[in-house]
């Protein structure tokens, strides 16, 4: 079973914090896992050319702009669980998530079927955001796998936090049960 998170935080904060503490509980369960963090990757923003529907439902996946997605959407496609995390900019997805969401559109339709979960921190309230990737996981037709969220303002405030990694536990072991 194969897990890709992807951090959407552009700082090493609360977002990045628990995606990391997932993947070490992935791992540690016999889960193969890894992270993109965007912060740290060359993805441009989607210039809205459409392209890549090029064969509708079974598009060959090619975006006219060539960055770090040409190496990332393997990593989607292969995976069998994903977990998007965000903070919460504006009671929305951060910017650097909605636009890695946007440069999706060559393999959209190929994520159908797989687990997908959900990871957002906010200093005060969650807004939108969870239900922002519920609505890109249904329009994927992914199946909805939970999600963990926090509230915290300073970088890494909720490290440690049992309540918190308690539920991170848990989703992990959904994750596993859900896949027999
Ligand atoms: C541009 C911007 C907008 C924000 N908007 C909200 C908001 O609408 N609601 C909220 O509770 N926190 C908001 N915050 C606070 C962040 O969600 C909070 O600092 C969170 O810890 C960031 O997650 P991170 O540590 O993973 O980067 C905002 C922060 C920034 C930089």
């Amino acid at each position: 079973m194969k897990l890709c998170s992807v951090c959407g935080s552009p700082r090493n904060g609360n977002t990045e914090w628990m995606l990391k503490q997932l993947h070490a509980m992935a791992v540690s369960g016999g889960i193969t896992s890894d992270i993109v963090l965007l912060r740290k990757r060359d993805i441009k923003a989607c210039r809205g050319c459409l392209t890549c529907e090029k064969g509708g439902k079974n598009r060959k996946g090619i975006c006219s702009i060539k960055d770090d997605m040409q190496e990332i959407y393997p990593r989607l496609l292969e995976a069998d669980l994903i977990v998007f995390g965000t903070p919460v900019y504006f009671e929305m997805l951060s910017g650097l998530l909605k636009n890695f969401i946007d440069r999706t559109c060559p393999i959209w339709p190929s994520l159908e079927g797989k687990s997908f979960a959900g990871i957002a921190v906010a200093e005060e309230g969650i807004g939108s955001a969870i239900d922002n990737l519920k609505t890109y996981a249904s329009i994927c037709n992914m199946k909805w796998a939970g999600s963990v969220t926090a509230l915290a303002k300073k970088p890494r405030q909720v490290a440690g936090d049992e309540k918190i990694i308690g539920q991170l536990r848990r989703l992990v072991s959904g994750f596993k049960s859900s896949a027999g």
